[in-house]
């Protein structure tokens, strides 16, 4: 009994720093001078997240994004700025959903975990198209 006490409290924490991520997003808003910017929704929802990076020397030097939706979609979205930030493109890319649900200590369960990887994708994605199109510049 005590366990699941305490593993309630754990768990009412981790909602709460959720919550607070969801209520005072970091690192929202524009980015005047962005390398990538990738927009990317949920087509079942149509919840949305645009993230935008500044890059150099093949690291994250600033992350930001926007968007609406879910408290989770959003709250993942502000926390991914901040774990990001200083990342090599290798390390990003590789990033899995299991480094997300660490990220956002939570376990959304299969409907909701679209949500906890949408900015994910999106970064990837951004990230993804910018070295291709590099690679086509260098040719
Ligand atoms: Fe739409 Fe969460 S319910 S992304």
């Amino acid at each position: 009994m005590a366990n699941a006490a305490a593993s309630d409290g754990i768990e009412n924490l981790y909602r709460e720093e959720l919550m607070d991520h969801y209520q005072n997003p970091r690192n929202f808003g524009n980015m005047a001078d962005a390398d990538v910017s990738y927009h990317d929704y949920n087509p079942v929802c149509g919840d949305e997240v645009t993230v935008q990076l500044k890059m150099e020397n093949g690291t994250v030097k600033e992350a930001m994004f926007n968007g609406k939706g879910c408290a989770i979609s959003q709250a993942a979205a502000s926390m991914l700025t901040e774990q990001i930030h200083g990342k090599s493109v290798k390390a990003v890319v590789a990033m899995t959903q299991n480094d997300m649900l660490e990220i956002t200590k939570i376990n959304p369960g299969p409907v909701r975990i679209k949500c906890a990887l949408l900015a994910l994708r999106a970064v990837q994605k951004g990230i993804i198209q910018y070295e291709a199109n590099r690679a086509n510049l260098a040719k």
